[in-house]
């Protein structure tokens, strides 16, 4: 299942034309907290899928049956432009475990790269619902290398990908390569990306912009 929460206009889609703004997402601040933003609302969007369990509350007045999730999601996340997505999420899913892994386009001379995983800390995610953030879902290759990674932990009931901006050419990928059941929440969806792996129209580097510029490796 693919959702572009920027299909019907809301909140979403003004906070995607910040995002994106080559001028507005020079304010490193505004560009961390729209994509914690687009977190939060996608944690809500999400938690309509969850189970949920009955639960008597009892009020000052008397005594309130209410919804609760029955089990508590993992939120994974990849270091380390995943982190300002992450922390919305982490904002609504407040009683969560959390999963992070560390992924890196290793460069090579030639200008092709390849995706080098490192840190990985992770709970156990058997029947787990699974909620990954990655900003910028580009060729698919390091989210796929991340599922593959993070499901020797145990096999997710359920995948959730939440990502600012999707590349239906990305999408692809993942549909076709990742070993599990899926479902993408894209802020807004492009169909170009580079030959250095660059979503166009897109934002740029998600992660410099978040966290500023880093040394190639
Ligand atoms: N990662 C980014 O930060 N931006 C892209 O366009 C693609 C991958």
């Amino acid at each position: 299942m693919i959702i572009n929460l920027s299909e019907t206009n809301s909140l979403v889609s003004e906070w995607m034309s910040e995002i994106r703004d080559a001028e507005i997402q020079t304010d490193r601040m505004r560009f961390r907290r729209n994509l914690e933003r687009f977190g939060e609302v996608a944690a809500y969007e999400i938690s309509k899928t969850l189970t949920y369990t009955e639960r008597e509350v009892q009020t000052p007045l008397g005594t309130a049956n209410c919804g609760v999730i029955r089990h508590q999601p993992v939120l994974g996340t990849i270091l380390r432009a995943g982190l300002a997505l992450h922390q919305g999420l982490v904002n609504y899913f407040d009683k969560a475990d959390h999963a992070y892994i560390s992924a890196y386009r290793k460069h090579n001379r030639d200008g092709s790269f390849e995706i080098s995983l490192e840190y990985v800390s992770c709970p156990p995610l058997d029947e787990k619902v699974l909620i990954i953030s990655d900003p910028m879902l580009a060729t698919g290759a390091s989210l796929v290398k991340t599922i593959d990674h993070l499901i020797e932990f145990g096999k997710p009931a359920h995948i959730h990908i939440v990502t600012a901006i999707a590349c239906t050419i990305g999408i692809e990928y993942v549909q076709r390569n990742a070993d599990a059941n899926i479902s993408i929440w894209a802020g807004d969806i492009d169909d170009e990306l580079t030959a250095k792996g660059y979503i166009v129209p897109g934002l740029g580097d998600a992660g410099d912009l978040a966290f500023g510029t880093k040394m190639q490796q």
